[in-house]
């Protein structure tokens, strides 16, 4: 999509692709619609940094989708006397008004109009809440935002037929328009966006599932260390744009590209000790893109690293297959398969909680993705 302001006029021109997200005889109906939509976090393995306009990735990413962090979202449609040039909503989140959220609710419709213009007949009655503490550091647009597009397209499906990969591409393409990583939080176990030579179905535009996934995989386990709560110190959307003028952007990308490559026969294979290399190179390169970026930065606290080295000690000592990856943050996502759960909860008990703000971990598994609650 490129959009062109010509003399107070918007012009906006899609790509073929793009034309195919575009409702098709949606005629809004006369009455109140409402409907009810939860959808999970995810965590990236291989990560997504650095983007172009439209939240288009600059490599592909690969993430499991989780179960339990879900943002659960409900929207009432109300048909307007007078439709408008723009969407109007309000936002009520976790039972309060929240004038903070609205500049990202804006950007985010005004981008899908061109793809759900029925919108603009209605006011949204937006209400959010999520499972997981909140101000935890736990990321929440990626939950959010699918939870939001899972309830525009159900909308949609009302107004026009969809076939059920229509429903979920389209779900997902909507997502990404709010919040790139949202767009792999629509199904399971593991989502992979962007375009790629080792994924016959992949594209910039949406995230598909990645298949032929190993049984160890479909059941792991994240326990997400809650390290440091605070607000964080650098937004995603500044960090993507940093990766612009970065000395190291290109190897980058390139290296993300090769990792995926490398991992997807890993993941059909179920070989751990690969998975643990690739994982946690990859967390560790996401954090030195942003200690080399201009202005620099370290999100991690002295804590995590201490809970790195524990498990590094932890996996030499028991040979038990635990490792670690990191968002965009200082909270450490412990990753372990299912059957070690008990031996690692152990583990985290007795050695990491006591890195944690007030001992908290949210312990999470690998998902299916959204669904209507
Ligand atoms: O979706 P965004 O714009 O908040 O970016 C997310 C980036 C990471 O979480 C750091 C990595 C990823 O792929 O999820």
């Amino acid at each position: 999509m490129i959009s062109v302001n010509f003399e107070n006029l918007k012009i906006v021109y899609l790509s073929d692709m793009e034309q195919n997200f575009v409702a098709k005889n949606a005629h809004p109906i006369k009455d109140n619609f409402i409907t009810r939509w939860q959808a999970p976090s995810n965590i990236a393995l291989i990560k997504y940094w650095g983007k172009t306009t439209p939240q288009l990735p600059k490599n592909a990413s690969l993430s499991f989708t989780l179960t339990h962090a879900v943002t659960q979202t409900q929207v009432e449609f109300k048909p307007l006397e007078n439709p408008t040039e723009k969407v109007t909503f309000s936002i009520i989140f976790e039972g309060e008004e929240k004038s903070s959220f609205r500049p990202k609710l804006e950007d985010f419709f005004a981008n899908i109009l061109p793809y759900q213009p029925f919108l603009a007949h209605y006011k949204l009655t937006i209400t959010s809440q999520n499972t997981f503490p909140h101000s935890s550091g736990i990321a929440s647009s990626a939950s959010s935002m699918s939870a939001l597009a899972a309830c525009l397209v159900d909308l949609e499906s009302q107004l026009s037929s969809l076939s059920e990969e229509e429903k979920i591409n389209k779900i997902s393409f909507l997502a990404r328009l709010g919040s790139g990583s949202a767009c792999r939080s629509t199904q399971g176990p593991m989502m992979a966006w962007g375009t790629h030579d080792s994924l016959s179905n992949s594209t910039d535009l949406f995230a598909v599932t990645a298949a032929n996934i190993h049984p160890v995989f479909t059941d792991f386990c994240d326990a997400i260390l809650l390290i440091d709560k605070g607000q964080k110190q650098v937004s995603s959307t500044l960090g993507h744009k940093l990766m612009h003028q970065h000395p190291y952007a290109e190897q980058r990308f390139a290296q993300a590209n090769d990792h995926l490559a490398e991992l997807l026969p890993i993941l059909q294979q179920g070989d751990l000790d690969a998975f643990i290399s690739i994982v946690e190179k990859e967390a560790l390169h996401l954090h030195a893109m942003m200690m080399t970026s201009d202005p620099y930065f370290i999100l991690m606290q002295p804590n995590t690293l201490s809970v790195i080295n524990k498990i590094w000690t932890f996996r030499k000592e028991t040979g038990i297959p635990v490792c670690f990856t990191l968002d965009a943050g200082a909270n450490v996502h412990v990753l372990y398969p299912n059957n070690v759960a008990e031996a690692v909860n152990q583990f985290i008990e007795a050695e990491l909680l006591q890195f944690c703000q007030n001992r908290q971990c949210v312990h999470d598994k690998v998902g299916t993705g959204i669904k209507k609650y």
